[in-house]
């Protein structure tokens, strides 16, 4: 599926005021319960492997990442500063407002994997922004995206507010289909007893 045959206003929001306002004071605050921050982490630890280069997209001050876990390279993107200066696990961050400008600044290759947590709902231009992930993605590597059903109601898209679970999965895996270099698509539902779900999407960067 092409973002083209899409209805447009799946990707519109409330706010469509420039988010560098929305996001000009930095948040240090989780967007999930503890128990979901703890079964994303445990998902990273079984799927992700020591000495791997990371790039968190639409990251802040939280990675999510296992603490005990050396990996070779982690880099982030984000809308705050602050945030990211705070984030333990990044070793280089850029800012970026990826719905003004969805190009990644990283070259071709780079990572093993790529990850979005809790952030997918943001993105106004999802197919440009998944067209720069493979991009940067080695061949075999995964992507990730990780969702709950916490979202900023007036900068969310309203296909997030609006679709059913199933098809917000099915969203999301459009996104990496449409690149025609995702193979391997799933949707895992990982969500702990009483506490926020998780919903995670994940492909393989086919070989180019
Ligand atoms: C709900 S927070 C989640 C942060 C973090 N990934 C986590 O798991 O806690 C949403 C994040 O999306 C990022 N974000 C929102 N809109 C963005 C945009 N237009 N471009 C880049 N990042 C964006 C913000 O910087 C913020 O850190």
């Amino acid at each position: 599926m092409k973002g083209s045959e899409l209805p447009p206003e799946l990707f519109r929001r409330q706010d469509e005021t420039p988010d560098h306002r929305f996001y000009a004071e930095p948040r240090f605050v989780t967007h999930i319960d503890d128990a979901t921050i703890i079964a994303l982490t445990e998902y990273y630890r079984e799927t992700l492997r020591a000495g791997d280069r990371l790039l968190d997209l639409m990251s802040s001050w939280v990675s999510h990442l296992p603490g005990d876990v050396v990996y070779g390279d982690v880099a982030g993107l984000g809308m705050n500063r602050e945030e990211l200066a705070a984030n333990p696990r990044l070793d280089r961050f850029e800012v970026r407002d990826l719905n003004a400008d969805p190009t990644l600044p990283w070259e071709d290759s780079r990572f093993d994997t790529v990850m979005i947590a809790v952030s997918i709902q943001y993105l106004i231009a999802p197919f440009e922004v998944f067209s720069e992930i493979v991009r940067v993605l080695k061949d075999g590597g995964r992507c990730i995206i990780a969702m709950s059903h916490r979202l900023f109601p007036t900068k969310a898209v309203y296909a997030f507010q609006t679709l059913s679970l199933a098809d917000r999965c099915r969203l999301v895996a459009a996104y990496m289909e449409s690149t025609g270099a995702i193979g391997n698509i799933e949707s895992i539902d990982r969500s702990p007893a009483n506490a926020d779900p998780l919903w995670i999407v994940t492909g393989r960067r086919l070989p180019r």
